[in-house]
């Protein structure tokens, strides 16, 4: 199997069509902070949202430490020089080849395909790059928006664990939508999409 260390010794930016992902700066807490500030982007995410930019360079603080510690990958998602959302990878398991995937776009910039967009470059460096074999997802299964992209991008869902987070802020427990991506289907996918059959359904793995 393919030795992941490499992958750390310069952090990987990557081009998709209309944005660079690169690595999060303290110069982006501004735009992390406008980001995570609204309602709309936290709702299914179970935390408040930020109130202080204290709260931005923190969590720019810990998408850098990610990468450092080795523990996963964290981009910012520059859209002509404007920071518009996040993917990362984090909870990675080196020794297992997987890792989970958690993305948040800026509300202004939703419904114009550019999560997909990202989330497909994302898969690819992590499938071939990092040697991934198994990315998953949690989504709350009231989030359509969330659950649509990861259908799109091939996930299987695996499992629904039932009220199994607690969230304050709706004073409601909340649902989690186990889903994911293996690489053998993943490269099935991207082989079809390259011969020109975009759109072939998630097979049934299990
Ligand atoms: C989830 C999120 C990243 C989607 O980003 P996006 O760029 O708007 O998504 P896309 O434009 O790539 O759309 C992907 C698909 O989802 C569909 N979609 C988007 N919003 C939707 C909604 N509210 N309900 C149902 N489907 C929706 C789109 O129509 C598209 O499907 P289609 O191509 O078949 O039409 C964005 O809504 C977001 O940041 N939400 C808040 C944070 C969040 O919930 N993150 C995920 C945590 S698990």
């Amino acid at each position: 199997m393919q030795d992941m260390a490499t992958v750390f010794n310069t952090f990987p930016v990557l081009e998709t069509e209309r944005c660079t992902l690169r690595a999060v700066t303290p110069d982006d807490a501004p735009a992390i902070f406008h980001i995570w500030n609204d309602a709309r982007v936290t709702r299914y995410i179970g935390r408040p949202p930020m109130v202080s930019m204290d709260e931005a360079l923190k969590r720019v603080d810990v998408f850098r430490t990610t990468f450092e510690e080795q523990t996963g990958v964290c981009w910012a998602i520059d859209h002509g020089g404007q920071v518009v959302g996040t993917f990362v990878f984090w909870n990675l398991e080196k020794e297992h080849f997987r890792a989970e995937i958690g993305y948040v776009l800026a509300p202004e910039w939703w419904g114009k395909g550019l999560m997909i967009e990202v989330a497909r470059a994302a898969l690819r460096f992590g499938f071939t790059d990092m040697g991934l074999h198994r990315i998953e997802a949690q989504v709350d299964p009231e989030n359509a928006a969330s659950r649509r992209v990861v259908e799109k991008l091939g996930f299987v869902q695996e499992g629904h664990f039932r009220d199994y987070y607690y969230d304050p802020v709706e004073a409601r427990f909340t649902g989690n939508a186990v889903f994911a991506l293996l690489k053998p289907s993943w490269l099935r996918r991207t082989e079809a999409d390259a011969g020109g059959l975009r759109g072939v359904p998630p097979e049934a793995e299990f």
